[in-house]
């Protein structure tokens, strides 16, 4: 994790700096810091926690410099205090970076032994003071190759020279670096969204990359230390829609776009003349394929355990998922007539890309299902399916939770179709219904009046549990993960049949059980479940498609979706479990967009 920034420019650089850090501050929140160069010096500012705190620091006491480095972080090695804070500076040097150095212990006993003092606890330390010692001998691209050669890990990079007042060089490996051209200035950047608001015109650095920049040009070198070109792409203007508008907080304007990202996604794979989905050169033929592998971290796993019950519903293929830091370590068994299907909001998940990396070694086909279009799994997989969801910010993943469900719905039932799994009044039927569904979706957003009474009933429990069974199933673990990141409270989710095998011991007086449970084949084994739980003590909060009237009495409260087709069930019943998590939240005064520990993108192991 962790945003880096960079700007060589012809004008002062800080307060483009800050506003590109706050951009950045999704991918860590723990200190943030900068450094510029001016009259031959490098001057360093750094806090704990936010980058409001650095701005005012910068209010009191600016920095000048038309060339700089800043930095927001997420904390791996060393607590977030100020000390542990970048840039990490020497007299001549000052680096950022995002990653992790593996071997740093190492390093760091070995410069030790040279004399170097170490004043943070960071494992990036070691690079300031490996480029610093380099420096002695060789010039700055020289002595940036030659500390890489001896790091371990997944980095990337932004540093900044004393001596050499007009450039600032980036490097790569395993973490995202962007940079971004402009007239007279130029940037560094962890992703294209930090440099939306000064350009849109980017390259990206590949594995082994390592860049100069100054404010009138960008030089590109590869791991061979070859000068290289880059490829500049014009990014979209709707990819800037990034402001909050009315709402609070990002979250609860994600929540509420959800009908328009529904919409936007289904007209951009829904023909609606041909009444038929624009899904076209599978890299796998359909009519051949032996296995769908799905593959994903967090609330993206999530989706891909739902599509799982959606292949298999719909088409006779085989399916497997895998959580992606699980599955780069197994030993797997390839088959050149699997799809490997990667999920991720931001594409730049480190686990998800090396387990593409894996399939891509394999000479695997590889699709992706993101919403940043020019990530890193986008631009290595075979083939993309885009969610269309726009930029989401709030750290919890909401709407492009709903862009990923529909899209893995969609392509399975065009994958039904090709392979004539499913019969045409069918597909016919499904489509019908994706076109209601953004009206659906609406209409559950009218629960939440009901769904803030509801939160109430967190506030003094010790934890609490979603269950469902199904294609509910992975909602419930979804529902306990949105309240877990949010309000910090204990939840777990679990399949409702699975409660008698132990967890229904935590069951006593009051502990709020969310049962989720639409008019589906499972619903009255849910009921009896549910019974189970009450019989216990625990306090049921039920969200079902069916009508109120039917259910028990000892239900505290219940919150109704529209009743649509069962398989699209689960991305209506999402909407009152993100609301849940939500409200409980905003009760416990939590910050909703950036929640304690997280980060969205998670680009470290
Ligand atoms: C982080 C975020 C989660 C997200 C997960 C996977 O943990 O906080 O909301 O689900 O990463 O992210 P991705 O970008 O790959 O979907």
């Amino acid at each position: 994790m962790c945003g880096i920034i960079g700007i060589a420019s012809n004008k002062p650089v800080s307060i483009n700096i800050i506003n590109s850090l706050k951009k950045l501050e999704y991918r860590g929140y723990d200190s943030a810091g900068l450094a510029t160069l001016n009259q031959n010096e490098i001057n360093e500012k750094k806090c704990s926690g936010r980058v409001e705190e650095l701005e005012k620091i910068l209010f009191k006491n600016p920095s000048d410099g038309n060339l700089g480095i800043g930095h927001v972080r997420w904390a791996t090695h060393g607590i977030p205090n100020q000390i542990n804070a970048h840039p990490h500076s020497s007299e001549i040097v000052s680096v950022v970076h995002n990653g992790i150095i593996e071997n740093s212990d190492e390093l760091k006993k070995n410069l030790e032994l040279k004399g170097s003092k170490f004043k943070s606890q960071t494992d990036t330390e070691v690079i300031t003071l490996l480029i610093t010692d380099e420096l002695k001998k060789n010039n700055p691209v020289k002595s940036v190759f030659n500390t890489l050669k001896q790091l371990k890990g997944s980095f990337a990079l932004g540093i900044i020279f004393k001596s050499y007042q007009n450039i600032i060089i980036g490097a790569r490996r395993g973490s995202p670096l962007a940079v971004g051209y402009s007239k007279d200035e130029n940037y560094l950047g962890s992703d294209s969204y930090a440099l939306k608001s000064m350009t849109n015109k980017i390259s990206y650095l590949d594995d082994g990359d390592l860049c100069v920049l100054s404010k009138d040009k960008i030089d590109f070198y590869n791991n061979e230390e070859k000068k290289i070109n880059k490829k500049v792409y014009t990014l979209s203007d709707d990819e800037n829609i990034s402001d909050k508008g009315d709402y609070k907080n990002f979250m609860s304007k994600e929540i509420f776009e959800q009908p328009i990202t529904a919409k936007n996604c289904i007209n951009e794979y829904i023909d609606s003349l041909k009444k038929d989905i624009n899904i076209y050169n599978f890299p796998v033929k359909p009519e051949d394929m032996n296995k769908i592998v799905l593959i994903g971290c967090g609330t993206a796993f999530h989706s891909c355990l739902i599509a799982k019950y959606w292949f298999e519903e719909l088409t006779n293929i085989e399916v497997e998922i895998d959580i992606a830091s699980e599955f780069r370590y197994r030993k797997l068994k390839f088959n050149s007539k699997n799809l490997y299907i990667f999920v991720s909001q931001s594409g730049e998940t480190a686990d998800t890309a090396a387990a593409l990396d894996i399939c891509k070694k394999n000479n695997m086909k590889t699709c992706s299902i993101v919403n940043a279009v020019e990530s890193t799994i986008a631009r290595n997989s075979d083939w993309v399916l885009p969610i269309h969801a726009g930029p989401e910010i709030g750290v919890a993943s909401t709407k492009a939770f709903l862009g990923q469900m529909i899209v893995l719905f969609i392509l399975s039932l065009k994958l039904a179709k090709i392979r004539k799994d499913i019969d045409l009044p069918s597909y016919d039927k499904h489509i019908k219904n994706l076109k209601v569904l953004p009206i659906a979706i609406e209409k559950c957003l009218k629960t939440e009046n009901k769904v803030q009474s509801m939160a109430k009933e967190f506030l003094d429990a010790k934890g609490s549990m979603f269950l469902g069974r199904g294609l509910s199933y992975p909602i419930a673990l979804e529902g306990a993960l949105k309240l877990k990141e949010l309000s910090y409270l204990h939840a777990e989710g679990y399949p409702a049949g699975e409660m008698k095998h132990g967890p229904l011991a935590l069951i006593e007086e009051g502990l709020p059980v969310i049962v989720i449970a639409p008019k589906d084949k499972y619903f009255e084994k849910t009921l009896s479940n549910m019974q189970e739980v009450i019989a216990r003590g625990g306090k049921i909060l039920f969200i079902s498609d069916h009508k109120k009237e039917l259910i028990d009495e000892n239900i505290r409260f219940s919150i109704k979706v529209p009743s649509l087709d069962k398989l699209l069930s689960p991305i209506l019943l999402t909407v009152p479990i993100q609301l849940l998590a939500y409200h409980v939240a905003i009760l416990k005064n939590c910050d909703i967009d950036k929640p304690r520990n997280l980060a969205k993108s998670v680009t470290v192991e």
